[in-house]
């Protein structure tokens, strides 16, 4: 079955990678494709610099769940907002999780705590598609564009390391909860965004390798992004054309980087290319149009 379509059928979607790779490109394409393909798709954005939206058309979310197209949905969070909001949700006694969230003791340890905003992302994602976030259907999907800080495998691993600390309360049986989602191939995925550069390839295949070492599981897909485009001009004077120079060279690193995924990385992969289209909704349709063909 064609990776995508395995992926379609996933309750969450992790999309991860280096910095500035473009996984916030790819999760909202991604999302755009599955929309289509008939699932409720929420694209979850945990980054204050707010992007998603534009590359969807719409505004910015602010904290709502805002419906961008027919079946597709954004959701921008700031990773405290989510702990609250998984506490409120939790604890359903207003009076209770109010004093809680106004607590110091709470503050002080949601401040500190290892794992503990991951896991409360990753456990707003399973209420999204249990349907059990107030004011919201249930959605047949949620594609999580992870924190940009931070190692993709720290967002994966906070189950974990959650569960080792704490051992009672609504946290320690949302752990719990969020450990089985995530460990089960059937309802989780998990997709690597790279560039065919030095470092992004690097950490691509030492996150692999965190994965299967701490999670005993492997990366759905790897997306290999912004690839340069082949040369079909004839030849040319690359002396005399500094642009001709420059492309030969980003092009030679796109394959040196290229080899060293087929030593390292076995699996399921696609290509994107360095596309010279606007950024935002243009950008958005192009990788999609890409991703649901191949
Ligand atoms: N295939 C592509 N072709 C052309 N431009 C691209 C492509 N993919 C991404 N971009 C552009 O590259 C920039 C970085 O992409 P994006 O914001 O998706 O990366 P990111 O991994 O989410 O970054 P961050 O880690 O900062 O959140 C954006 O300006 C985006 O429009
Ligand atoms: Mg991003």
């Amino acid at each position: 079955m064609p990776i995508l379509k395995q992926l379609e059928s996933r309750e969450l979607v992790v999309v991860t990678g280096k910095g500035g790779v473009g996984k916030s490109s790819v999760a909202a394409a991604l999302g755009v494709v599955m929309a289509r393909a008939g699932r409720r798709v929420l694209v979850l954005e945990i980054d204050p610099r707010e992007s998603v939206h534009q590359m969807l058309a719409a505004p910015p979310s602010d904290g709502e769940i805002l419906r961008v197209a027919p079946s597709l949905y954004l959701q921008n969070l700031q990773p405290r907002q989510v702990l609250d909001q998984v506490v409120r949700e939790r604890l359903r006694f207003q009076a209770i999780f109010q004093r809680v969230l106004e607590s110091p003791i709470y503050q002080h340890f949601t401040e500190g705590a290892p794992g503990l905003k991951e896991m409360a992302i990753l456990g707003h994602s399973l209420l999204l598609v249990e349907g059990k976030v107030p004011g919201a259907d249930k959605f047949d999907t949620v594609i999580l564009d992870a924190p940009a800080t931070g190692h993709g495998v720290s967002l994966l691993a906070a189950p974990l390391l959650v569960s080792e600390v704490i051992r009672q309360g609504p946290i320690a049986h949302m752990t719990a909860d969020v450990a089985t989602f995530i460990s089960s191939p059937e309802r989780s995925g998990v997709v690597v965004v790279t560039l065919a550069e030095e470092m992004p390839v690097s950490e691509a295949l030492e996150l692999r390798q965190v994965m299967d070492e701490r999670l005993d599981r492997e990366p759905d897909l790897l997306v290999i992004n912004a690839l340069y485009p082949p040369f079909t001009a004839g030849e040319v004077d690359e002396s005399a054309d500094p642009l001709t120079a420059l492309w030969r060279q980003r092009k030679d690193l796109n394959e040196r980087e290229l080899a060293r995924l087929d030593e390292g990385w076995t699996g399921s992969r696609l290509e994107l290319p360095l596309l010279a289209v606007e950024q935002g909704p243009a950008l958005t349709e192009a990788l999609a149009e890409r991703m649901d063909g191949s």
